[in-house]
């Protein structure tokens, strides 16, 4: 990788130009570029008695951090925001070797995190708590006033996965610094160097050393300890439902976050426009090479219109560009070469249980042509399982009822698009629908960020999105005031 001017690897750290830091000790797991194979840097793998340091000195600091001014700590916020958009560049390079995102993409997703920070700074002065009398109640009198406001949890675990290093890491931190936790960030490997110069950024920004620490590993080597340490007190997790899984029965009572996998169909109705339609299933599907959670990972299409659906979405996906993310092509390596191999079975699986191969099915290293699958069945593995590679599989329905019944029969149930001139059918379809979000007339998408992001089934639980995170990084506590009768004539 060629080092931007103003980064300078220092034992596995980077430092910004003229601010020198300590180095970290034995800086000895390698981050290697998807893109060609190159060492992109090096960090720490942390021991876990380094990891119970770290999260005893979030314990000790969390309490004064909590007595802060929020908007003192919402200022701080806003100064790491102003930071991320500085080091944009620096971020978004590091964003391009590592996990092999288009450069303008990068960009763009730590532009889209400066926002997110910046909203959830304001949004956590906006969450108020409530009073209320005892005599709502039945049989109770109005002598009760409870006063109820959020406090913070303690000490956040915070894990992104490798598709949005920083934009995953600051939806968990933003929110929990806010919110008054202590946070320890565990990057993904493949973003672990992006993660570390967050990390340092937030310090140059003010926020407190003790309060939020970057701790870099193997989550395979690390995961078990953070997730089952006694003085973790809420978990936000995002990546895949088997991760997830494991580790909600590994933490036991401790609150969690979770969101993860998805298969989200786009249903396709005979009324609907089919070049809006078409347009918005090649982005949903292909960008990042289709490794979004939210990526459209199924079309149900209705029969009438197939054929003219797939020549359209057949035409689109030959124009994406396909390549090297420093040429900002759409389709660019897979994060690693099983996920691309794992993609090249599914196609090849597919085509021989009879599916037609419309467009795509090669593989280079680990760089998957988009691939365009028509006829698939439900006796197909591309049918129900993710494979966060570009490959969107066509299945044709006869109905509506039909498409609403193979997206309900998913393990997942993160998101779904319907594709409908009538806002009544395609509203009636979405009651039907069991997942977080469904789309009308539009590709599967989070954001806006404020938005509330929810996954049913194996795609997760809790709800995502400022205002909601902050609910998940925060809990009531109440305290009531017992009211005696008085006689304010006898007070003096
Ligand atoms: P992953 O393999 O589950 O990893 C996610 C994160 O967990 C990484 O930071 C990983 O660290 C860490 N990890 C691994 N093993 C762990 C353990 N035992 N304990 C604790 N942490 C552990 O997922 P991914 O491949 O990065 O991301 C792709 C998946 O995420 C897809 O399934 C996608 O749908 C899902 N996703 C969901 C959403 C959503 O909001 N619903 C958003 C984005 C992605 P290492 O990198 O060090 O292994
Ligand atoms: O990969 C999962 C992300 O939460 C998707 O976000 O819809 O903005 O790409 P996105």
């Amino acid at each position: 990788m060629t080092t931007p001017p103003s980064l300078r690897p220092l034992d596995g750290r980077y430092s910004l130009a003229g601010e020198p830091r300590p180095p970290v000790p034995e800086a000895t797991l390698e981050v290697c570029s998807p893109v060609d194979g190159s060492v992109v840097g090096r960090v720490h793998e942390y021991t876990h008695s380094e990891i119970d340091a770290v999260v005893d000195a979030c314990a000790s600091a969390q309490p004064a951090w909590a007595d802060a001014p929020l908007d003192e700590r919402a200022r701080l916020l806003h100064r790491f925001a102003d930071l991320l958009e500085a080091h944009a560049d620096e971020l978004a390079e590091l964003l391009v070797m590592e996990i092999a995102k288009a450069r303008k993409d990068s960009r763009d997703e730590v532009i889209r995190s400066a926002d997110f920070v910046r909203f959830t700074a304001e949004e956590a002065k906006r969450i108020i708590g409530d009073a209320q009398f005892s005599d709502a109640f039945p049989k109770q009198h109005r002598n009760k006033l409870a006063i109820s406001y959020r406090v913070p949890m303690g000490t956040v675990l915070a894990i992104p996965p490798f598709n949005y290093p920083i934009n995953l890491g600051v939806s968990k931190i933003a929110p929990a610094l806010a919110s008054g936790n202590a946070v320890v960030l565990k990057p993904p490997t493949q973003g672990a160097l992006a993660g570390t110069l967050m990390g340092d950024l937030l310090h140059d920004a003010g926020i407190p050393p003790g309060v939020m620490h970057v701790v870099t590993g193997r989550g395979s080597r690390i995961g078990d300890h953070l997730v089952q340490h006694p003085r973790i007190n809420m978990i936000t997790f995002t990546g895949s439902s088997e991760t997830g899984r494991a580790l909600a029965r590994k933490a036991g009572m401790v609150p969690l976050l979770l969101e993860l996998g998805g298969k989200d169909a786009a249903i396709v109705l005979g009324d609907a426009d089919l070049e809006v339609a078409a347009g918005d299933i090649v982005s949903g599907a292909f960008a990042y090479s289709g490794q979004r959670c939210t990526a459209v990972k199924r079309v149900l299409v209705v029969r009438s219109v197939a054929g003219e659906l797939v020549s359209l979405l057949a035409e689109r996906i030959g124009r994406l560009s396909v390549g090297d993310p420093r040429d900002d092509c759409v389709v660019t390596p897979l994060v690693d070469p099983e996920s691309a191999v794992r993609a090249e079975q599914m196609v090849r699986q597919a085509t021989e249980l009879g599916a037609s191969l419309v467009c795509g099915g090669g593989r280079r290293d680990n760089l998957v042509e988009p691939t365009l699958l028509d006829q698939v069945t439900e006796a197909m593995d591309v049918a129900w399982v993710e494979p966060f590679a570009p490959l969107l599989p066509v299945i044709r329905v006869g109905s509506a009822a039909e498409a609403v019944e193979l997206s309900n029969r998913s393990e997942y149930g993160l998101q779904a698009a319907i594709f409908s001139r009538d806002v009544d059918v395609a509203t009636q379809i979405a009651l039907r629908l069991d997942v977080g979000t469904v789309q009308v007339n539009g590709r599967t998408a989070r954001g806006p960020d404020h938005f509330p992001f929810i996954g049913t089934k194996s795609s997760g639980m809790g709800t995502q999105g400022v205002r909601y995170s902050i609910e998940a990084m925060t809990r009531m506590k109440s305290m009531v005031l017992n009211m005696r009768p008085l006689d304010l004539e006898a007070v003096r």
